[in-house]
């Protein structure tokens, strides 16, 4: 067997773009697939950005840049972080990064290390706990209380804190459940955080997909309580559809962004030179386009809600962010002779031509995880073959 390096014992790819890769394969087998897997919005980069792109190859800023992006690009994610909650950063503590992804990976090997602990909340995007065993370190996940739609409380983080703990990572709209941390919550973990010399390190990349007008500005709560440490990661990829353009951004104390473009730069460094005149565009453009794409959104999730309310076996609540319907299956399983909810997705796939992600991929089995990025027309057509699936297995009365 070819002999590989011992981390690789320790980790696995993306469960998530597993399933991409599934659906992938069945369709260029001819097979038709109802995707729901897919953790990406479904609408094209709005045309402003495009447009963007396009003046940046003509204008030929083809070349390197500084590591942590043009100082236009840094300026712009500031003004927004500005302009949207109120902070103020300067050059030093703001980079670019290869999506919201290079900015955690980023954090995670500059901040935590062999014998750390990193307390991470489950259900969890499954790059967090890997990433931070990337670095070495060890993630201590806290499971949250489905009961409670997953809310992410600050008494369950701060009972796991040993002298061990480096660092929180708190991911608000949340993937896959799209609970949010409320402010006083995240508040009460920043104090202790502060007064214990702990970072938090806070996944933003669907801050702007919150559907109600809750208040959210992590960015400043943990700007007042523990600036020096603090990691806020953001990304374009969902909040303008530019998934594949790779743009994201870290912003934190200048010694941490420092270490962080060290880091960068013997990895990718720079980002795309022509994704970075898009993302300036889309930063300091008008943010219509984001809006109607919520609007989009919303639409979807409570129509997809309303028909998955028609199985009562099937529980889900109305997420308050992002674009997923993370659904309890656990009462479905037996009456389909199953027992987890991963073969329940190996089923829905196989069977009834459904791709969705079990909640194995996030440390939450017994639930599956439904992408809404998608067109009404799909959500309609997956969803009725979802109930029928489900249906198949009741016993007959
Ligand atoms: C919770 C969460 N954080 C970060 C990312 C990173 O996305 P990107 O690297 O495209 O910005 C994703 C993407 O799926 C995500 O779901």
């Amino acid at each position: 067997m070819m002999r590989l390096a011992e981390r690789m014992m320790r980790m696995a790819g993306s469960p998530t773009m597993k399933v991409t890769a599934a659906v992938d394969r069945l369709r260029r087998s001819g097979v038709e697939v109802i995707d729901f897997g897919a953790g990406e919005p479904d609408f094209d980069t709005p045309e402003p950005i495009k447009a963007a792109a396009h003046q940046a190859l003509r204008a030929g800023f083809t070349r390197y840049t500084p590591v942590g992006g043009a100082i236009e690009l840094r300026q712009a994610i500031a003004a927004r972080y500005e302009a949207d909650y109120g902070i103020d950063l300067g050059d030093a503590e703001v980079m670019a990064t290869a999506g919201g992804k290079q900015a955690l990976y980023n954090a995670a090997l500059a901040l935590f290390g062999p014998g750390d602990e990193v307390i991470v909340h489950a259900p969890a995007w499954p790059s967090i706990p890997e990433q931070v065993r990337l670095a070495e370190a060890t993630p201590v996940l806290v499971p949250g209380d489905p009961s409670d739609g997953f809310a992410i409380r600050a008494s369950a983080l701060l009972e796991r804190i040993t002298p061990r703990t480096r660092g929180i990572v708190i991911n608000s709209p949340c993937n896959p459940t799209g609970a949010l941390i409320a402010e006083a919550e995240l508040a009460a973990v920043a104090d202790e955080a502060a007064r214990r010399g702990i970072w938090i390190v806070l996944d933003l990349c669907y801050e702007k997909l919150i559907y109600d007008a809750v208040a959210h500005n992590l960015p400043r709560v943990l700007a007042d309580r523990c600036r020096d440490r603090m990691a806020l990661c953001g990304s374009a990829s969902k909040a303008y559809a530019m998934t594949g353009w790779r743009c994201g951004w870290l912003l934190g104390p200048a010694p941490l962004i420092a270490a962080c473009s060290a880091i960068q730069s013997h990895a990718t460094s720079n980002v795309s030179s022509i994704t970075q005149q898009a993302v300036i565009a889309a930063l300091t453009g008008p943010q219509d386009a984001v809006t109607r794409m919520l609007a989009e959104y919303r639409v979807r999730r409570d129509s997809l809600h309303d028909w998955l309310a028609a199985e009562p076996r099937l529980r889900c609540r109305r997420p308050a962010g992002a674009f997923y319907m993370f659904v309890d299956v656990r009462g479905v399983l037996a009456g389909l002779g199953l027992t987890t909810s991963a073969e329940l997705a190996d089923a829905l796939l196989e069977r009834a031509r459904v791709a969705v992600t079990p909640g194995e991929a996030f440390e939450a089995p017994g639930f599956i995880r439904l992408s809404y990025a998608t067109s009404m027309t799909v959500l309609r057509e997956g969803s009725a073959r979802l109930l029928e699936f489900v249906a198949s297995g009741v016993p007959a009365a």
